[in-house]
């Protein structure tokens, strides 16, 4: 990992009534040996005083065009420019579509459009303005040049809603402010990767389905981060509560079979092929071609088995090729992965814990140990599926060295 003392991040805070957790994200950060500089807009200074963020980070704090003191201009464009990251905590619905539409009318959109650093955004607002297509758009366009995304999280809004729109726990944006600050070359400049993510909905009649709780969120980190370091992506995503990034060649299915021949038709073509996605094992054997009334007997379903999409994958490996799978398991952990390791003829498999409401099914992070044919195992502490991802490709590019 790239050391990070020397690095600086401007941590551009912005009028949501989260703007008190971006203390807490710059005490971590510093705590990290990152330099923070702070930049507070104006409404941010309605709900967080400047100072708190002197005091944690030791330098001043950003708070309009001009410096106080000596009503000089700040230098936006020499801190955009020696800027290792810029880390926008809270992103309201405004400061994403400032960016979104190029607008600089204030210190942080200014040096916004001046920095060529990665940018990461943690949007935090009512549900209903999150999902609004307008910020929805403004987001996909952020996106698709590049722009970094955490969160936000389902919960208790400040405004007493419940839903998404809530900050990123401070220590979920750290990490994934982390693995942007230590990101790698593009050390996967040439390469195809092909992954799966998400989940499936297997028929039982027109409108039911037997599903499963994946969200898309690790493949789809997977896919970002391949991207970032110079990949050539091809997603197979099932049904899923985030979209793969913008860039990647997107493959929509629903069924497991509909994703086992997407991904045995593209397989030979690439070179590393990662099994993200949560598979469904069965189908129903007779799905109805119209709805089942309900007639008081209750329901009984004949499954059938789906295919073992990255066993045939690992069975067909090309010479050089490199296949990953996911270990989804709540119990003996590093057994029951190793297990599937050698049954789907695996590379590397990440063993990943999926009973904590850390890690698993629709959390921002993940607990997990890649294995390796030799027996090898690298634990990984609790991350931000972004930066397992970023480890991952890490792990995977050591394979036969
Ligand atoms: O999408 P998220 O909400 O972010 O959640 C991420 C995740 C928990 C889904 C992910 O981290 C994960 O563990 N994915 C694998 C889930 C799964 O199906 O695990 P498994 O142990 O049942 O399968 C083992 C491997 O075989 C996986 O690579 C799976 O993609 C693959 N498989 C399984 C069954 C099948 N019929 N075909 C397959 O290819």
């Amino acid at each position: 990992m790239t050391s990070t003392s020397s690095r600086e991040v401007v941590l551009g805070v912005t009028g949501s009534i989260a703007a008190y957790k971006a203390c807490e994200i710059a005490s971590l950060l510093v705590k990290r040996g990152v330099r923070v500089t702070p930049v507070l807009t104006e409404s941010a200074q309605e709900l967080v005083g400047a100072a708190s963020f002197e005091g944690i980070t030791g330098n001043p704090a950003i708070t309009g065009m001009f410096a106080p003191d000596t009503n000089r201009e700040i230098e936006h464009i020499a801190v955009a420019t020696r800027a290792d990251l810029f880390l926008v905590a809270p992103a309201t619905a405004n400061i994403l579509a400032k960016a979104a539409h190029g607008i600089a009318d204030d210190w942080l959109s200014t040096t916004l459009l001046a920095t060529r650093a990665p940018i990461l955004f943690a949007p935090a607002m009512n549900t209903n303005m999150y999902g609004h297509p307008a910020v929805q758009g403004n987001i996909g366009a952020l996106r698709g040049r590049g722009c970094h995304f955490i969160g936000p999280d389902s919960g208790v809004l400040a405004c007493k809603t419940v839903g998404v729109g809530r900050m990123a726990e401070p220590a979920v944006v750290v990490h994934a402010a982390m693995g942007l600050l230590t990101s790698r070359t593009q050390d996967l400049a040439g390469k195809s990767v092909l992954i799966t993510s998400g989940a499936n909905h297997e028929p039982i009649d027109p409108v039911r389905f037997i599903g499963n709780r994946s969200s898309g969120k690790m493949g789809h980190a997977i896919a970002l981060e391949a991207l970032e370091r110079g990949a050539r992506v091809v997603v197979v995503t099932g049904p899923a509560e985030v979209d793969p990034p913008a860039g990647c060649e997107i493959v929509r299915v629903q069924t497991a079979i509909e994703m086992c021949d997407a991904v045995l038709e593209r397989a030979p073509q690439a070179d590393i092929v990662i099994g993200a996605a949560a598979v469904a094992d069965y189908r129903a054997g007779n799905p109805l071609s119209q709805k089942r009334k309900r007639d008081g007997e209750g329901l009984t379903l004949a499954l059938v088995e789906n295919p073992d999409i990255i066993a045939r994958v690992g069975a067909a490996k090309t010479n050089g090729q490199i296949v990953v799978g996911f270990a989804a398991e709540t119990h003996d952990l590093l057994q029951n992965a190793a297990a599937k390791l050698r049954k789907k003829n695996l590379d590397l498999i990440v063993a990943n814990e999926v009973n904590t409401p850390e890690s698993g099914f629709g959390t921002e992070t993940v607990k997990a140990a890649f294995l390796d044919s030799s027996g090898r195992i690298d634990e990984q502490p609790l991350l931000a599926k972004r930066a397992l991802a970023a480890a991952l490709f890490d792990r995977i590019l050591a394979i036969g060295k």
